[in-house]
C-alpha cells in the first residue's frame, strides 16, 4: 500500500468519524480503512471533543486494536441496535452495492450492517467499479464440513473457486471458525440473483455480496472527499469507471 493510499483511507475514515454524535453506539468495521476510524474516534474521546460513544467491534482484530486505543466497547450480544457503523469495502458499484470480506470478517460485518441504522462505507476511489466482480473475488464463508461440495456448487454458478489459505497453506479460519472460498465470477451482471442463489445452499454461511446495505459511501480521492448518500442522488456514472 502506498503512503498516498494510506492517506486517502485515513481521510475517508476521518470524514466518517465526524458523522458520529455524542451518545451513539458505533459499529467498528474491519480492514485497513475502517481501522483508521477506530483510532480517530478514540483520539476524539480522549481529547473530550466527543463524549459517551461506545464501540461494537466486528472482529477480534478490531476489538484488540480498539482496546489498545482505549476505546470503550460493548459486545454485540448486549446491544441489538447500532446507531452508525463505519466499515470498508472491496468494491462499490453505482447502486452502492458492495463486495466485502477481503479481510475475512464478512459474516460479522453483515450482521452488524443489518443491525445498523446507518452503514457508512469508507473507501479510497480505487474501490469504485461499474460492475461488481470486475476486480475482486466474492468471498463465501462455508462450514468446513463438506466444503468441496460447496465449491462444486459455486463453480456450477459460473465461478472459479479456491480455498483461502494462510501463508503455511493451512485453511484460513474466520472468527466464527469457518472457511472461506474465494469465488471469481468475473463481472456480475445480476448480483441480487447471484446473492439469492448462493444463500440458498446449506453449508454456505454467508457471502460477501452486500446488497442495499450501505446508507452512505465516503470516497477519498486525490481531488478530495466525496460523500454519497443512498436515495439522495449525486451518483455520477463517471465516478465508477469509464466503461459504465
Ligand atoms: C473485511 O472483511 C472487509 O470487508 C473490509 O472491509 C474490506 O476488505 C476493505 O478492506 P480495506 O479497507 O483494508 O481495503
Amino acid at each position: 500500500m502506498t503512503i498516498d493510499t494510506i492517506q486517502l483511507k485515513r481521510q475517508a475514515a476521518a470524514y466518517a468519524a465526524d458523522l458520529v454524535q455524542p451518545g451513539m453506539i458505533v459499529g467498528l468495521g474491519h480492514g485497513s480503512t475502517a481501522i483508521h476510524a477506530v483510532a480517530i474516534l478514540a483520539e476524539k474521546l480522549k481529547a473530550g471533543s466527543l463524549k459517551d460513544v461506545i464501540g461494537v467491534p466486528c472482529s477480534y482484530q478490531v476489538e484488540e486494536e480498539a482496546m489498545r486505543c482505549g476505546m470503550p466497547l460493548r459486545a454485540f450480544d448486549e446491544i441489538p441496535v447500532i446507531d452508525l457503523t463505519i466499515d470498508g469495502a472491496d468494491e462499490v458499484d453505482p447502486q452502492l452495492n458492495m463486495i466485502k470480506g477481503g479481510g475475512g470478517a464478512l459474516l460479522r460485518e453483515k450482521i452488524i450492517a443489518q443491525a445498523s441504522r446507518r452503514e457508512v462505507i469508507v473507501i479510497d476511489e480505487s474501490k469504485l467499479t461499474p460492475v461488481l466482480g470486475r476486480k475482486r473475488c466474492v468471498p463465501v464463508e462455508v462450514i468446513p464440513f463438506g466444503w468441496r461440495s460447496q465449491a462444486l456448487f459455486l463453480e456450477s454458478l459460473g465461478s472459479k473457486v479456491s480455498l483461502r489459505r494462510n501463508a503455511d497453506r493451512s485453511p484460513y479460519h474466520t472468527d466464527c471458525g469457518n472457511w472461506i472460498l474465494e469465488c471469481n465470477f468475473g463481472p456480475i451482471e445480476r448480483p441480487h440473483l447471484l446473492a439469492e442463489k448462493i444463500k440458498g445452499r446449506a453449508g454456505i454461511v454467508e457471502h460477501g455480496l452486500f446488497m442495499g446495505l450501505a446508507s452512505d459511501v465516503v470516497i477519498a480521492g486525490p481531488k478530495g472527499v466525496r460523500h454519497i448518500k443512498r436515495g439522495e442522488g449525486g451518483v455520477s456514472p463517471s465516478d465508477f469507471g469509464k466503461e459504465f
